[in-house]
């Protein structure tokens, strides 16, 4: 028997526009939403380096630059460009339905 994926609301397309990122929480974890040239990816708001928080860094041309060392991610594929050996972004699949952004795990 399978189980199916739990989906929850997180913002409007409205709230995440073009060349912008969110910071959205549930629970006690918190994902950042890009809208990178009108597709919106998610990931989680921690740094796989020392865990700072990305939604504090710059999101230009679909990388996100970490506030604490720099490192640079490609926000589509979740590939770190500063440093490729190293893990990439923790990924979670983002839903658009009409005017509604969500969140599927
Ligand atoms: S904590 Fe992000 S680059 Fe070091």
């Amino acid at each position: 028997m399978s189980t199916q994926p739990e989906r929850w609301l997180v913002a409007t397309r409205a709230q995440v526009p073009d060349g912008c990122m969110r910071r959205v929480t549930r629970g006690e974890q918190s994902w950042v939403l890009f809208n990178d040239g009108g597709e919106i990816v998610a990931a989680a708001d921690v740094c796989p380096h020392k865990g700072a928080p990305l939604s504090a860094g710059e999101f230009e041309d679909g990388i996100v630059v970490c506030p604490l060392h720099g490192w640079e991610f490609d926000v589509r594929s979740g590939e770190c460009v500063s440093m490729p050996e190293w893990p990439g972004l923790e990924r979670a699949t983002v839903i658009v339905d009409g005017e509604m952004v969500y969140l599927e795990s």
